[in-house]
């Protein structure tokens, strides 16, 4: 997890332009996290944005909802920094910068999201927990939602996402750049659980409404609601 937090810090300034290189139909994927979250665009409540990177999550969530009280957490300071600046214009913002892994949560949020972040907890007992952390903190009737990297339910899958993850990375990056770097990083440091049964976990956790709400092979968008 110490690569991990290096990683993120020597990357921020670059990680924008990059991110919507790596990940298919990024801009997307962000659009289907935030829309899943059911409040009415001018309500006030509570809503987390974990591992919020350089804070494009946050900014959506504040243009479409700008009454919610927006907390936004990292490891990496320059990350946050980042995030900080772009969110400037925004009221009712705090920053945590933290590791998830030690967050307490600080009170009872209605919203919980997080985009690409939570693959790099390590073992799926640290997700199970997180995931039961997160569900504890929850108001009733409230959501969460995760956009992440994900392991299909076989072999062959995992070979046809892993081939079009690739397919897409080539056509903005050069070959030995997505393997030497990217690939690199990916078996380094990403630890993507299959998806079906994280959707398992999280109905053991006790929530309910559970669905993917987008999928592009290996990327998707998950989550349920604490029932009231
Ligand atoms: C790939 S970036 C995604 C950033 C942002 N959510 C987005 O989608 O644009 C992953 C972020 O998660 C953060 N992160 C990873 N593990 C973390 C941890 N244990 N605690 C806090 N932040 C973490 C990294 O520092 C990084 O900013």
């Amino acid at each position: 997890m110490k690569g991990v937090k290096k990683h993120f810090e020597e990357e921020a300034s670059e990680f924008d332009n990059i991110i919507v290189k790596l990940v298919p139909d990024y801009i997307q994927m962000i659009d289907a996290l935030v829309s899943s979250i059911p409040f009415n665009k001018k309500n006030s409540f509570n809503v987390i944005d974990l591992g919020c990177g350089t804070g494009y999550v946050s900014m959506k969530i504040k243009e479409r909802f700008p009454d919610s009280n927006l907390t936004c957490l990292d490891f990496a300071e320059n990350m946050i920094a980042q995030a900080k600046i772009r969110l400037n214009k925004y009221k009712n913002v705090n920053f945590y910068l933290q590791d998830i892994r030690k967050f307490e949560f600080d009170k009872n949020y209605d919203a919980v999201v997080s985009s690409l972040a939570l693959h790099h907890l390590e073992t799926k007992k640290e997700k199970i927990k997180f995931y039961t952390k997160i569900f504890n903190s929850l108001s009733e009737g409230g959501v969460f939602y995760n956009a992440d990297i994900i392991l299909g339910s076989s072999e062959s899958l995992h070979k046809l996402y892993i081939a079009k993850w690739k397919d897409f990375m080539a056509q903005s990056l050069p070959g030995d750049e997505i393997e030497d770097t990217w690939m690199a990083k990916h078996h380094k440091e990403d630890r993507p659980e299959i998806l079906l049964d994280q959707l398992s976990w999280l109905k053991e956790i006790g929530f309910s409404e559970i669905d993917v709400v987008w999928k592009y092979y290996n990327f998707a968008v998950y989550g349920g609601t604490k029932p009231k």
